[in-house]
């Protein structure tokens, strides 16, 4: 099975378990619309690519964290999108969450898979059931108050704030977990791997602050200039664009050097340059240039 299939498979059955019997319907479809179809899915994606290159001795465990860190990025998403965040109509090109069912089972979906993620880490039938403490420990820090999602998103609502330390909360702590968790799944010495997810995900955040300046809807699914319109700091609007894409392709050439040893160091290497030289849409690539 492909990396993608095998995803796509632990998502399926992650939400129909949670979907069962005393799920409200509209609750249920609220979760299904939020997750399905998906977006680029990189997240589980660099966690199942970790995994393998560390020796995938546990699929179960890195299916897990995969999955977990997958609905946990879509959580985020629901939230980000309402109203009292970034108000955002649209989301990988359809109405966001709370555009289609409502605020209130916008916020109710958001509660859902965060519990969800962890729920299904917990259930999980590991080979090595003491990696499970770990995987919990790294996905939780990398979404909570102290230098996680939610961290990133509460910077917004003060008065002054570091784009990097802003990036790398919002942004950056989910890729961390993303690599992190890969190799406590595959029982390597797994904190090695978490500079490399911090630089890919502040990458992929510049990257996003560039698409949301130069691009179209059409192009992302999603509003654009809003950045702009809600006084955010982004890496366009602090160091303008051309400084913005340099930062980005130092930030890419930078990750490919930070994979820690391991059997598959080359594949993953090339991999991680594959993914990031395509952080921003081929079309935006000449408009950002
Ligand atoms: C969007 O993430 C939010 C950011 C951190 C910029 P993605 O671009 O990974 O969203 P999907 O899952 O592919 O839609
Ligand atoms: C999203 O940041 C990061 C999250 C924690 C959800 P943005 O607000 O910049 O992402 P988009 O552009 O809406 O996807
Ligand atoms: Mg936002
Ligand atoms: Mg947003």
């Amino acid at each position: 099975m492909d990396l993608a299939a095998r995803i796509e498979s632990s998502i399926e059955a992650a939400l129909l378990a949670a979907a069962q019997t005393d799920c409200p319907p509209r609750l249920a479809d609220a979760l299904h619309y939020a997750v399905f179809p998906g977006g680029a899915r990189i997240r589980p994606r660099l966690t199942l690519a970790v995994a393998l290159a560390c020796g995938d001795d546990d699929p179960a465990a890195s299916d897990a964290a995969a999955t977990a860190i997958e609905i946990l990025h879509c959580a985020s998403l629901i939230h980000d999108d309402l109203p009292c965040f970034d108000d955002a109509d649209m989301r990988r090109g359809k109405p966001s969450v709370h555009r289609a069912f409502g605020e209130s089972l916008a916020v109710l979906a958001g509660d859902a898979l965060i519990v969800l993620g962890f729920d299904l880490i917990a259930a999980s039938p590991m080979r090595h059931p003491e990696r499970m403490a770990p995987l919990i420990r790294v996905v939780g820090r990398a979404v909570g108050a102290q230098g996680g999602i939610t961290a990133g998103q509460a910077w917004e609502c003060e008065s002054a704030v570091d784009l990097a330390a802003y990036h790398l909360a919002k942004t950056g702590s989910l890729f961390a977990a993303a690599t992190v968790a890969g190799a406590a799944a595959a029982g390597a010495e797994h904190e090695l791997w978490r500079p490399l997810g911090e630089t890919i995900g502040e990458a992929f955040q510049v990257a996003d602050d560039i698409a949301d300046h130069v691009g179209s809807t059409a192009v992302i699914g999603k509003p654009t200039g809003r950045d702009k319109a809600l006084g955010r700091p982004s890496a366009v609007l602090e160091l303008g664009l051309d400084a913005a894409v340099s930062r980005l392709k130092s930030l890419v050439g930078r990750a490919t050097a930070l994979v820690p040893p391991c059997r598959g160091e080359a594949h993953l290497r090339a991999l991680i340059l594959t993914e990031t030289q395509r952080f921003v849409p081929a079309g935006l690539v000449a408009a950002a240039a």
